[in-house]
Parts: C-alpha cells; structure tokens; sequence
C-alpha cells in the first residue's frame, strides 16, 4: 500500500500557444486553490504538442510561456511541483510499457479527441492515435489521486483508469486509480464565433478565443462580434441561447456574480449593452493577469523548471523502477 499525507494532483497544458479563457476558467485556474490541501504538480505536456507539427523555435518560446501562464495564475513553486514533460524520461518510458501491456487499439479508437483532430487531415501521426497513453504515464507517474481537467479530458482520464486496473491485476497493485476532477461550471466554454464548438487554440479563426495574453483592443473586438441567439433576452438556458449562456458563464466566472444576478441585472437591457460590460470585465481581468505575467522573466521560469525537474524526476524514477521489476527488464 503506498501511504501519502495529501492527495495528489497532477494535470498539465500543451504548449501549443495560444492559451485562452476556456484552457483558463476549464482548468489552470482552479489549480491554485488546490495547492494547500494536496500534493500538486502541473506539467507543461511538450512531447503532446509534437502530436501535431510545431515549430521548433515557436515551441520553446510558447514552454516558456505556457509555464509563466502557470505563476501568473497563482501557481506557487514553494508549494507545487512545476516541469516540462520532455525533461523526465521516465514519462515516454512509461508510455512504452503501457502500449505494450494495457492498451489496446480498441481502447484508442474510441477516443473522441482522436477522431475530431484526426478529421481531414491524411497525415495523421502515430503519436496523435497514441497521445492518450502518454497522458495516462503522466498521470500514473506519480500516484495521481485527482486530475482537475475541462470536460474534454474526461475520456482521457477514464482510460488512464482502465490501463491503471489492467496492469495492476496482470503484474502488480502498482498504479492508484485516480478520478478526474471537473468543475459544473466553467468545464467547457465555447467559441465566441460557434456556440456549438468548444474555445479552442487550434480554431480556424482567432474569433473563435480570447488569448490570456490579447490585447485590451482584441478583445473588446471579439466580445463585441461574439455570435448570440435569436430574441433578445439575456437568460442562461443551454439548449436554447447556447450563445448568450456561454457569455454569462465567462461573465460569471470572472466578475464572481452568480448567473441569477447578471439576469437581474440585466433585465429587459439588450446584448450590446451587456457584451459593452462583458468586455470591461474581460479586459479587467486581462490587464491584472498580463501585470502578473510581465513581471515574470524568462531566467525565472528556466529556474522553477529546473527546480520541478529534479522533484518530479524523483518520484518518476522510483514508480518506473518499480513498474520495470514486475515486468521483469530489471
Ligand atoms: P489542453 O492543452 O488541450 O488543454 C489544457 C486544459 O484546458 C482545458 N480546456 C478547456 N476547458 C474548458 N473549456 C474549453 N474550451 C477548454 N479547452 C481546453 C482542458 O480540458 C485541459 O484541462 N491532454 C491534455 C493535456 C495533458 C494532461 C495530462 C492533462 C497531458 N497530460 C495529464 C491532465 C493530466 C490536453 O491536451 O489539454
């Protein structure tokens, strides 16, 4: 029985750049609130990236910048454990085992993530079919008991469950089933030009997001074009202003109100009245978070990392020794 004090937490970001509202309110900022009770580490998850063709010298700025999005969200690295996927080995290593002893292609092929980045695209890598086996190492590296998420990660984590019960009733109980951790609100927000897609970093059109590092000027313009619904109430009902209840959860969520008041609020006003306001309110929370961001430097960042690094490396190294026994490579 492996025997901690705190609960883990573990989840992480692909520095894809880019990072917006939904990759925010979704998931890193609610990590920061969880750093007291439990034992947490964030992961800038760069060898998921490589899934999809990047840049090489636009990778290594957007590490750098997804890990200063972390600080600047109040993540503290006297409290939690902040690393860069690629710097601990033991991660792909494991992923290896796991394609060879618990996952199966069956598994894989239900993956929706999968099937929606895969759509029309002929080039398709290994790696991208894969990329949920490499999120299951992460999360089972380091006995992970919650894994704070938006809602698209949800099958993701599931799986991880999956490979964790398969080895562990094959070899050894080596792996802690961890659960997902997903929030009511805030778990999926939309696209500002499609209420029916999900916020995404790979949208075709930057109308899609509000990037935590646009200007004030942007976003006031994609708030302002933001689609809406037919009539003209501003009311929270999904199915039937799926719009204007996307707007009122990013509203809600920054500005601390609750639903019903902004209906209070805004009764019998239109929606350019209430976007003009939505957008004081988003720019408000930007300019806070970009001071906090640009007091940040770069030798700051490479430091924490480094720091996060050794601390991760240790607790990997030991799970994979452990795993590499029972196989018996060891
Ligand atoms: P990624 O980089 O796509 O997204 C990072 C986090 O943001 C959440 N998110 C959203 N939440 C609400 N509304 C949205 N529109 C929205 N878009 C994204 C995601 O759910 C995620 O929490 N596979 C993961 C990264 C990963 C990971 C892990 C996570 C790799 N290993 C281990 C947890 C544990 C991903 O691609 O997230």
């Amino acid at each position: 029985m492996i025997h901690q004090e705190k609960p883990t937490i573990f989840s992480g970001v692909q520095p894809s750049g880019n990072l917006h509202l939904g990759n925010y309110l979704g998931a890193i900022s609610r990590w920061a609130n969880l750093q007291d009770k439990n034992q947490c580490i964030f992961c800038v998850v760069d060898y998921h990236a490589i899934t999809i063709k990047q840049d090489p010298l636009e990778l290594k700025k957007n590490i750098i910048e997804t890990a200063k999005i972390y600080l600047a969200s109040g993540i503290d690295p006297k409290k939690s454990i902040i690393f860069q996927q690629s710097q601990v080995s033991e991660h792909t290593e494991l992923a290896w085992i796991l394609n060879c002893v618990s996952a199966r292609m069956s598994d894989l092929n239900k993956m929706t993530q999968y099937k929606d980045k895969a759509e029309g695209n002929e080039n398709v890598s290994v790696g991208l079919f894969d990329y949920p086996v490499l999120m299951a190492s992460d999360i089972l590296l380091y006995n992970t008991d919650l894994v704070p998420t938006g809602e698209d990660q949800k099958q993701h984590v599931e799986l991880s469950r999956t490979l964790a019960k398969r080895f562990n009733s094959q070899y050894k109980e080596l792996f802690r089933i961890p659960e997902p951790l997903i929030e009511r609100s805030g778990a999926r927000i939309m696209g500002l030009d499609d209420a029916f897609k999900k916020m995404s970093k790979s949208a075709k059109s930057e109308f899609n997001y509000i990037g935590l590092l646009d200007s004030p000027e942007q976003a006031r313009k994609k708030i302002m074009k933001a689609v809406t619904d037919t009539g003209s109430e501003i009311k929270y009902d999904k199915e039937n202003k799926p719009a204007i209840s996307n707007l009122l959860t990013i509203y809600s969520l920054l500005s601390k109100k609750t639903i019903k008041e902004l209906e209070v609020d805004y009764k019998g006003r239109g929606y350019g009245d209430f976007k003009k306001d939505l957008a004081e309110v988003v720019i408000n929370f930007l300019s806070d978070f970009q001071k906090r961001y640009n007091k940040i430097s770069d030798k700051e960042v490479v430091s924490v990392l480094l720091k996060g690094k050794k601390k991760a490396k240790n607790i990997a190294e030991k799970k994979l020794s452990e795993v590499k026994k029972s196989l018996g490579v060891l």
